[in-house]
């Protein structure tokens, strides 16, 4: 059984282990860390060969793209070779049980085995790839935007406190998700439009988390910001699963990164933002440690 402090040591060190690779003056902080980390530690929680990360870090960071609102045939394409890369993945994985004994996925395999009405292997393997997408490209695009943020800010020594209210202010302010899709199960008024039963709504959770009437000045970043109801992780039923994971992760890859390099700096100008609707972080940022 995992207790909170088992991950927390464990995403540690996988972060002081990236960081241990950076042994040169510029690199690129998305691609090396943000986006490394999240599935560094899922294939730790789950307990496969933690080698894969990176293999399993570019087949959902293909995946995630069949959440955006528009896409081509091209990119229909290359979501369905990843996914089905994805399902041999976890198919081989868990048929010749390469797996830890520790882990999750081994845990959920045994429980499994011995319910009376036993999962079958298509939605064990749905279930992996559902939780190694759905925290993979949202948790790097907080620790990127975290990064790209915080590299301006001169106060990089926080208390526990402080991180929290910072983490909660990056997740209003730039939300990985920023749109959901819901279908209405009845007629609806919403500020007196009607809704009506059975059609499509799009959620912009991006623009709830500077609704004016909520937050107070809310097109400023204002990391220890108190009043912070923001909508990063939904509402409701599908509330997120793993926002205190999510933001475990980002917070700890934050404190490691500048604890490192205390002088990390912005080694460029550009910004380069993934072109997804739905999901949005940055593809890279280069930065600089001296
Ligand atoms: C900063 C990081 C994260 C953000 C911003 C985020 C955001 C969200 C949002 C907005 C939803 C609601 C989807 C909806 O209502 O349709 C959601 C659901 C979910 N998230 Fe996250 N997430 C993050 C990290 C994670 C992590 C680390 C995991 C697990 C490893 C995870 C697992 C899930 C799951 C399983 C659901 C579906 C819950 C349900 O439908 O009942 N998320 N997330």
């Amino acid at each position: 059984m995992w207790v909170n402090h088992d991950i927390e040591n464990l995403v540690r060190l996988g972060a002081k282990e990236l960081i241990s690779k950076f042994n040169k003056e510029k690199f690129n902080v998305v691609k090396e860390f943000g986006q490394a980390l999240p599935a560094l530690t899922m294939t730790n929680i789950l307990g496969i060969d933690s080698a894969d990360h990176r293999y399993l870090k570019d087949l959902a960071l293909k995946l995630i793209k069949a959440l955006d609102l528009y896409i081509t045939v091209k990119d229909l394409v290359l979501i369905h070779h990843a996914s089905k890369e994805f399902i041999e993945y976890f198919r081989i994985t868990m048929r010749e049980k390469k797996m830890h004994e520790e882990g999750l996925l081994y845990k959920i395999f045994a429980a499994n085995e011995k319910s009376q009405e036993p999962l079958s292997e298509a939605e064990l393997i749905s279930i992996c790839i559902f939780l190694f997408t759905a925290g993979e490209e949202t948790t790097s695009g907080l620790i990127g935007v975290g990064v790209y943020h915080l590299t301006k800010d001169s106060n990089a020594a926080r208390s526990s406190q402080e991180w929290d209210l910072a983490i909660d202010e990056l997740l209003r302010f730039n939300p990985p998700v920023q749109l959901l899709g819901r279908i209405a199960s009845c007629d609806m008024n919403v500020h007196g439009k009607t809704i009506p039963n059975g059609s499509t709504v799009t959620l912009c959770l991006g623009a709830a988390n500077r609704d004016p009437e909520i937050f107070d000045r809310p097109d400023e970043l204002i990391l220890n910001r108190t009043q912070n109801r923001h909508l990063a992780f939904g509402s409701g039923i599908h509330f997120c699963l793993g926002d205190w994971l999510g933001k475990l992760q980002s917070r700890i890859a934050l404190e490691e990164l500048f604890l490192a390099f205390p002088g990390l700096h912005l080694a460029t100008d550009e910004l380069n933002w993934n072109k997804n609707l739905a999901i949005r972080s940055l593809t890279s940022l280069e930065v600089a440690t001296k």
